[in-house]
């Protein structure tokens, strides 16, 4: 495994992401929740993946409790991740919703917690000021927020009076929004890059072009769309020639692109223990500038059906599903 070290801290390049672990929308079931999660979690320790992250809404606590079940006995092996569901992010619930993960996950600190989402309505300052008093308390060792813009991490920065270790964002081949500010922001000044969805719920592992696209929370990812997987095929194509030439994957080459990008970490998901094995490995995957550049000319030459456009496609692929 490669690790990423910056602001005092240590974290795998690849890491685990647990929105599945549990969670209706992933529709992987109560056998995946009870069993395969726990080993994919403590497979992935095995293999040196100490970032793991999750969050108190996926499943309603339920992922928390089964990464604590796998963690423990194994508390130093990890670097926990997780996130306030930001409702009403007022300092006093912050503080209260932190306490419950921690019991959660059964540690006494969370490693690095994180604002899942930005609130319009509630000042950041009072979200800032929660989170300043459990790094005072003990309760969580670094701050970090999600879905956020440059503007607004820095504001949370000073608001906060300190780093806010890492933004948590939407990050893969087909959507490179963070390249323009965030990335580099995090690499100028010793901050950290979570890269959410990096295979891009599966898209980029080019197993659903010319299969059935996947159901639960992808059904209204437009990507999946039969349209969008054909404007897909130079991209998809291009991943499994670079794939072949490693011999590796499509998905892992995918991952091995987003970590070459300095202070930028992964954390995708696993239906099952292989996969999280797979991931793991891409982190010694070594791609070219030559092979980073034609794959993101490639992304840049896809254009996807999204937004007003894809939804008449979207309905007809649920009708017909349905
Ligand atoms: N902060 C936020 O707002 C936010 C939002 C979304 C996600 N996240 C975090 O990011 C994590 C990852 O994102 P994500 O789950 O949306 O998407 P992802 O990691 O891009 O995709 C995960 C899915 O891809 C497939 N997959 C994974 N590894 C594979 C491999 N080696 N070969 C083939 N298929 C593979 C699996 O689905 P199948 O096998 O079923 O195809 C898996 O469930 C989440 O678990 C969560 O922790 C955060």
């Amino acid at each position: 495994m490669r690790y990423v070290e910056v602001g005092g801290v240590r974290v795998s390049a690849i890491g685990l992401g647990t929105w599945q672990f549990g969670s209706r929308e992933w529709g992987y079931g109560d056998s995946y929740a009870g069993n395969e999660a726990l080993a994919i979690a403590r497979r992935a320790l095995d293999l040196g993946i100490n970032l793991i992250d999750t969050a108190e809404i996926y499943a309603f606590g339920r992922s928390e409790r089964i990464v604590g079940q796998a963690i423990a006995g194994r508390r130093d092996e990890a670097f926990l991740a997780t996130k306030v569901f930001p409702v009403l992010p007022l300092a006093s619930i912050v503080m209260q919703r932190a306490l419950a993960s921690a019991d959660r996950l059964g540690i006494e600190t969370i490693d690095l917690y994180q604002v899942h989402w930005p609130n319009p309505v509630i000042p950041l300052a009072s979200t800032m000021l929660g989170m300043a008093r459990l790094l005072r308390t003990g309760v969580i060792r670094h701050v970090g927020v999600s879905n956020f813009g440059l503007k607004r991490w820095q504001d949370a920065e000073r608001l906060l009076g300190g780093p806010v270790l890492s933004n948590q964002v939407q990050y893969n081949l087909v959507a490179r929004g963070p390249e323009s500010d965030v990335v580099p922001f995090a690499q100028r000044n010793g901050r950290i890059v979570i890269a959410y969805s990096p295979l891009a719920q599966g898209f980029l592992t080019a197993k659903y072009d010319g299969s059935k696209a996947p159901g639960g929370v992808r059904a209204s990812n437009s990507l999946f769309l039969p349209e969008n997987l054909a404007r897909g095929a130079e991209l998809l194509n291009g991943l499994r020639d670079v794939a072949k030439s490693h011999g590796a994957t499509p998905a892992q080459v995918a991952l091995a692109w987003l970590i070459r990008r300095p202070n930028v970490v992964a954390i995708p998901g696993a239906s099952s223990v292989a996969q999280l094995e797979a991931n793991a490995a891409a982190a010694d995957l070594e791609l070219s500038d030559e092979e980073d550049r034609q794959l993101r000319e490639a992304a840049e030459r896809f254009v996807p059906l999204s937004g007003l456009t894809a939804m008449p496609h979207l309905l007809r692929a649920r009708l017909r599903t349905g």
